[in-house]
């Protein structure tokens, strides 16, 4: 191995939201606005999963969206730089499929590994940010999964009695498990490649599952289970978005704890200050949202 490719697989992580889609199971919702901008209780949709990636590690990310809603993410997200971050965009023109992240993302990625996450799924749980550092720890790819009711709906990962994976399907007529993968990917640098050679699926989508099966074949899969205590939602339809909403606003109400918010993760994770978080707090204190960063600001001085 060269010099050049000791760096590469050096490389940090990088992270990429997958933002576009039509969100059609959502309309009329989404005709106006992208899903990923709809609100789950006091925050956008995309705060969640911008906070599942902070909590990885990940500091650079790709924001793929669809034509129409670039301007609105840019206008909520920005540079990055209010959260310590860096924050790039890059516009899918239809949705084509979960694995098309990797062909968009080439460029960005530039060799290093990543983190891919749908942009509506939500994340939350005590151990969550452990299981996340070992996931990027891990070399080849790792993907969580967790029970579903219906896991035809999905893609369903059996697994052996060690917990080491055997099979993965999507959306199975005859699903061999009740274990859905989730939407959150840790890829080494290989997935660039295993993306361009994915052939359209039955349903015209190039879809992420061909990708994994890439790595399952290489005896490169690991898979992280999701027990009870985990909370795995997805907000794409009006029940699931009315129940993240009510999840996250139950949690909040009773613990006084903000839920994924970016700037207290921000704060906690060293990548701003708490001047700067005392400033994204002043900025918002119309809104609840502001005052529970407010009161983060008074804890942090009173308690350190
Ligand atoms: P889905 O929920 O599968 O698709 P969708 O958002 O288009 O919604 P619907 O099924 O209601 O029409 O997508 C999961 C996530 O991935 C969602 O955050 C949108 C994103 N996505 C893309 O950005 N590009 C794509 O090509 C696909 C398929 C999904």
């Amino acid at each position: 191995m060269s010099m050049s490719q000791v760096g590469r697989h050096k490389a940090s992580r990088k992270g990429i939201v997958l933002a576009g889609g039509s969100g059609s199971r959502l309309h009329p919702l989404t005709l106006g606005v992208s899903k990923q901008l709809l609100p789950v209780f006091d925050k956008p949709l995309i705060y969640y999963p911008i906070a599942t990636l902070i909590m990885s590690g990940v500091r650079e990310v790709l924001f793929i969206t669809t034509p129409d809603d670039a301007s609105a993410f840019k206008r909520l997200l920005g540079d990055g730089s209010q959260w310590g971050m860096d924050f790039n965009y890059a516009v899918q023109d239809k949705p084509r499929g979960l694995a098309d992240a990797y062909r968009i993302g080439r460029a960005f990625l530039d060799g290093a590994p990543s983190v891919l996450i749908l942009g509506d799924n939500i994340f939350f749980g005590h151990g969550l940010k452990s299981l996340l550092e070992r996931a990027a720890g891990n070399s080849g790819a790792t993907i969580f999964t967790s029970l579903v009711r219906d896991p035809t709906r999905f893609g369903v990962v059996e697994l052996d009695s060690n917990q080491r994976p055997v099979s993965i399907e999507e959306k199975p007529e005859k699903p061999r498990s009740r274990w859905a993968a989730t939407g959150l990917y840790f890829l080494d640098h290989k997935a660039c490649d295993f993306a361009d050679e994915v052939l359209p699926s039955k349903r015209g989508e190039i879809e992420i599952i061909s990708i994994l099966q890439r790595y399952l074949d290489d005896g490169n899969l690991n898979v992280e289970t999701l027990h009870r205590g985990f909370a795995w939602l997805d907000a794409g339809t009006h029940e699931s978005l009315h129940q993240a909403g009510e999840f996250v606003k139950t949690l909040q109400d009773r613990q006084g704890l903000l839920v994924s918010s970016p700037e207290e993760l921000a704060f906690r994770h060293g990548l701003i200050d708490v001047d700067q978080l005392s400033a994204l707090a002043e900025s918002q204190k119309q809104s609840s949202y502001g005052e529970a960063l407010m009161e983060l600001v008074n804890q942090v001085h009173q308690y350190g």
